[in-house]
């Protein structure tokens, strides 16, 4: 079985992880992780990181460090992993699904139909950058706060800038099938001195001091560990082994697919998954059989929020082009750990299913 997704994990992760362990270490959060972070908000010129448990929870404490609460409307893409929405109704704000462009991405004219909106949260979708920067003026000028989920993009860019430093507050994602994986993980990545304060102390406690158990205010525990760290580090290493790897499997791809079904990328842009059009919702759901029976994984992309049931009472604009297209998107297998002849068995796969 091909699979659609895979982690990279290399002896040397293994090394990494052992040594830690053979360290005498407390197992908890440490040195590791303030390595991991300083390396992380170095590499996409933040001032500061915070590592968390998982991509979810940081948006959450990207959104209520950032003072979003009750009464505040955020505005989210109508395609995205459900955990961008469900960190706003968690910080107890008001999400405004809006509509996504060509790229994937939020639209900047979709979002400018919205009379009002204290913050928004743009997703670079499978690495697509789309129109991140002229959203980031967008929301500059009107004192929108802007959280960037950078949850699949990291190593991508908005030409010179880097993912994880758009807007006011950025996250990453490090689950095994995320550009880089330490288990379950999370950062978040910021320049504001109060904002990061203020995570910092629901992150942890909200101690008065540190080991103090008297406290300023409520807090909670967001804490990861230097065994996670261990493994981070390790793999934060070969970040550039990934992206490197990432984009030539998506110009294996290219040599063999057609551009009709395979949406393209940008060569700044680090593709995530291999995202292929169908025609239909019917004609992807024949696809992904016919290549279940090739024993090759295929996935397909999120549904829109406005179909999920629970959300049908959100607000939102017209999301006419979204609703259209989110049914028809297969992710293709998009591992590091692909082989060319793997590429191009499925493409094969793919072209004869296409009559190509
Ligand atoms: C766009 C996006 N945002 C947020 C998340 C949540 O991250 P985590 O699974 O680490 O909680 C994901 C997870 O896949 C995601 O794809």
């Amino acid at each position: 079985m091909i699979n659609q997704v895979e982690p990279n994990i290399s002896n040397e992760d293994i090394e990494s992880v052992s040594q830690y362990m053979q360290s005498g270490s407390w197992i908890t959060e440490h040195k590791l992780t303030k390595e991991l972070e300083d390396k992380v908000a170095a590499y996409v010129n933040r001032t500061h990181a915070v590592a968390v448990p998982n991509g979810t929870i940081a948006i959450y404490l990207a959104l209520v460090a950032s003072g979003i609460k009750k009464g505040h409307k955020v505005a989210v893409p109508n395609i995205t992993m459900i955990a961008t929405i469900n960190a706003i109704i968690w910080a107890g704000a008001e999400p405004v699904i809006v509509d996504i462009d060509n790229s994937l991405c939020m639209s900047v004219e979709s979002l400018k139909k919205i009379s009002h909106i204290d913050a928004a949260i743009f997703v670079p979708l499978n690495g697509r950058v789309g129109s991140g920067l002229e959203i980031e003026q967008y929301c500059k000028d009107r004192d929108i706060i802007l959280i960037e989920d950078s949850a699949h993009a990291l190593g991508s860019s908005y030409l010179k800038q880097k993912c994880g430093s758009l807007g006011n507050v950025s996250i990453f994602s490090f689950t095994p099938h995320k550009i880089i994986t330490m288990g379950q993980g999370g950062m978040v990545l910021l320049d504001d001195d109060d904002v990061y304060q203020n995570l910092i102390d629901i992150k942890t406690f909200n101690r008065e001091k540190d080991k103090s158990d008297v406290h300023k205010g409520f807090g909670l525990n967001f804490k990861i560990t230097d065994l996670q760290s261990s493994l981070g580090l390790s793999q934060f290493s070969k970040i550039e082994k990934f992206i490197n790897l990432k984009k030539e499997i998506y110009s294996h791809y290219s040599n063999f697919i057609s551009t009709r079904f395979l949406k393209t990328f940008y060569e700044y842009e680090t593709p995530w998954f291999i995202d292929l059009f169908c025609e239909s919702e019917k004609q992807r759901e024949e696809l992904y059989l016919y290549l279940k029976q090739k024993n090759i994984e295929t996935r397909f992309s999120y549904p829109s929020l406005s179909s999920q049931s629970y959300l049908q009472k959100t607000d939102k604009t017209d999301l006419a082009f979204s609703e259209d297209i989110s049914n028809n998107i297969l992710w293709l297998p998009s591992s590091t750990g692909l082989s060319q002849e793997d590429i191009e068995y499925v493409s094969e796969g793919v072209n004869n299913f296409f009559g190509n």
